[in-house]
């Protein structure tokens, strides 16, 4: 077992892709926030903001240009990575790739098997278990990548858009599995998500992050109760404020439309959210 609890502190973190003769901006500029151990961080912001970018920072997936990521369990501290992208190894089954990562955590292998199928048959894939990921839907992959997640047993989990290419129902199952294992394990999550109900349904915290360079703009506490449903907090009591804080601050009124001067992500919402 993994250390279940850490922390994640970001410091002044900025993040540059080589460009061809140096002209690229900052993907991300300035960013700081922490993540207590234990808590659900969400991050919304236009599409191209520098979210994933953000993400693969913390995970030391791309350099640092300035700034610091600390985790409280060190170099040593787990972290799961569900990619945007699945990522997952074309040439294993959807049960090998999670059998992979549960013998990085130790379990022999026939264990291995039992469990990367009980995961599996949570996801609602049982019946995937040996097909390859060329033979799945993006939806299935994507579950496959989240299973696979919760069977490296990190402490951090860094997820990116990890629920967006499932139908309304699996969605509901999927996110209600996720939230179960937090409940019991109390994981540190840092969500990356599109989708603002999905955000604050999920999230103790929302980041609000303006177009490139990504910086946040605007934290907005959402402070409902635990535990949650993934469908039926959005019928919690102060759910519809929440809501309308994050669209705020994306820069929309409540009047409809993009407001541009309350101070959010000004003019570029209709851009990044089609
Ligand atoms: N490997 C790369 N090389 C060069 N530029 C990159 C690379 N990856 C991302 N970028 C650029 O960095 C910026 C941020 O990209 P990033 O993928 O972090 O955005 P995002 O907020 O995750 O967008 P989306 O919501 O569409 O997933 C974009 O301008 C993108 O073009
Ligand atoms: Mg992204």
């Amino acid at each position: 077992m993994s250390a279940r609890r850490a922390s994640v502190s970001v410091r002044e973190v900025s993040v540059r892709y080589p460009g061809a003769a140096g002209e690229a901006g900052p993907a991300v500029e300035g960013v700081s926030f922490a993540v207590e151990a234990g808590e659900f961080v969400a991050i919304v912001g236009p599409s191209g903001c520098g979210k994933s970018t953000l993400l693969k920072a913390i995970a030391g997936l791309v350099p640092l240009a300035a700034g610091e990521v600390t985790l409280s369990g060190g170099a040593e501290t787990r972290v799961g990575f569900v990619f945007q992208s699945d990522a997952l190894l074309p040439w294993r089954t959807a049960s090998g790739n999670i059998e992979v990562a549960l013998r990085l955590s130790g379990e022999r292998a026939t264990a291995a098997k039992g469990r990367a199928r009980a995961l599996l048959e949570r996801v609602g894939l049982g019946e995937a278990s040996e097909k390859f990921p060329g033979q799945l839907s993006g939806g299935m992959r994507k579950r496959v990548a989240l299973a696979r997640a919760l069977a490296y047993d990190p402490a951090v989990f860094l997820m990116d858009e990890s629920f967006t290419a499932l139908d309304a129902q699996t969605r509901i199952q999927v996110g209600n599995f996720f939230l179960e294992i937090l409940a019991q394990s109390g994981q540190t999550v840092l969500f990356v998500t599109h989708d603002i109900e999905e955000a604050v349904t999920l999230a103790d915290r929302v980041l609000v992050m303006s177009r490139g360079p990504g910086r946040i703009v605007r934290t907005i506490e959402v402070g409902l109760a635990r535990p949650r449903d993934y469908y039926a907090s959005r019928f919690a009591s102060g759910f519809k404020e929440r809501q309308q804080a994050v669209w705020d601050a994306l820069g929309y009124s409540h009047g409809g439309g993009a407001a541009g001067g309350s101070g959010g992500v000004r003019g570029c919402v209709m851009r990044g959210w089609a």
